[in-house]
């Protein structure tokens, strides 16, 4: 199988993005990150990718003129690169509806609650707030809305009686890291269509009945 080529959006720290790294790197997920674009100069992704000799493009929004302008510079800053598939690990920019055409269905976020409950920021405190009992992560195609878009995979976590936001986003990122693996790799090896708003996989073989 050709191994698809993957750019990594992020804005900050990073671990979903290490964390894809090193699945792909252990052979989990048929794919090479081929760029990481950022956002933030200073972002702990981007020094990670640097130890790792991966291609970085900085792209400041600060400054660019807008989100239209910005986008243009981030589309520019990808050409050359073998780009099959943009996977966002923290990337804290709203993509167009213009950007998310040019890779229709080839965008994938992930978000720290299980979908469509708590879309947006500070979601574990939300959910904290709300008293749910599981939370999680979802991994989504990205379609033009705020954390909106097909879900792929979504893992759960119990919420503990005397957590506060810090301890229930630890134990949703250990699942996000999973999470995002698993979403890349079956989007690549198995076979798949969007019906509605739901992703549908084909059953493999040997789990067809009869
Ligand atoms: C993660 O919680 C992710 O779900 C959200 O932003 C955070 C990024 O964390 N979209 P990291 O930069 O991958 O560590």
């Amino acid at each position: 199988m050709t191994s698809a080529g993957v750019a990594v959006f992020l804005s900050g720290r990073g671990s979903n993005f290490v964390a894809l790294h090193q699945a792909m790197q252990r052979g989990e997920v048929p794919a090479e990150i081929t760029v990481v674009v950022s956002n933030e100069p200073d972002a702990g992704g981007v020094a990670y990718a640097r130890e790792q000799g991966l291609p970085v493009e900085v792209v400041p929004h600060r400054g660019a003129g807008g989100r239209k302008a910005h986008e243009r510079q981030v589309l520019e800053a990808l050409h050359g690169y073998r780009v099959d598939w943009i996977c966002l690990a923290g990337y804290m920019r709203l993509l167009s509806a213009a950007f998310v055409d040019r890779f229709a269905e080839r965008i994938l976020n992930i978000h720290p609650s299980l979908l469509p409950s708590f879309p947006g920021l500070n979601v574990q405190q939300a959910a904290l707030d709300h008293g749910v009992r599981i939370a999680g992560c979802t991994v989504h195609l990205v379609d033009s809305g705020l954390d909106s878009g097909p879900i792929v995979v979504q893992r759960a976590v119990p919420v503990l009686d005397g957590d506060d936001a810090a301890a229930l986003s630890a134990r949703i990122l250990e699942q996000e890291h999973v999470a995002y693996a698993e979403a890349l790799n079956r989007l690549l090896t198995e076979t798949w269509r969007i019906e509605g708003r739901c992703v549908r996989f084909a059953a493999k073989a040997s789990e067809e009945v009869g």
